[in-house]
């Protein structure tokens, strides 16, 4: 059961989102991007799957903002410090990956964050006794996970 939470815990917590948010607004650019532009024989089948995907960021990222936000923090809003704090790389300038490279990237870019939700939910689960939170990390990495796994099964 989640005990009561200090403000000053809920300020450390608001702290350990922010990556996830801003890997979850990289991805979310990344996604876009390669939606515009993949190109070959799967087509159709990335075309929509990373619009499935960046329409699903888009709600994750409102909620990861607003849960920093209710833990008492701003939550960071601009490019520069979505790529100062992500731990995932955006896609070269002008650069156009082709379309199984486009899915091994996000595919290791969900990986990645899926390794950052399960490591801050323990977190926040044993060290501050936030089990709502880390239990709203773990579900959105089980999601990750299964798109991981579904992109790179196109390899
Ligand atoms: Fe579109």
């Amino acid at each position: 059961m989640t005990k009561t939470l200090s403000n000053e815990t809920k300020l450390k917590i608001a702290e350990l989102l922010k990556p996830i948010l801003a890997d979850q607004f990289v991805l979310y650019t990344k996604a876009r991007n390669y939606h515009w532009n993949v190109t070959g024989n799967m087509f159709f089948t990335l075309h929509i799957k990373f619009e499935e995907l960046y329409t699903e960021l888009a709600n994750d990222i409102d909620e990861t903002a607003e849960r920093i936000r209710t833990y008492g923090l701003n939550a960071p809003g601009t490019m520069s410090e979505f790529l100062k704090l992500s731990g995932l790389k955006e896609e070269a300038e002008a650069t156009y990956p082709d379309q199984f490279t486009m899915a091994k990237k996000i595919s290791d870019d969900y990986d990645f964050i899926a390794a950052r939700l399960n490591e801050v939910g323990l977190k926040l689960q044993k060290e501050y006794g936030d089990e709502i939170t880390a239990g709203k990390l773990y579900s959105i990495a089980e999601r990750y996970e299964k798109h991981a796994w579904l992109l790179k099964s196109l390899q």
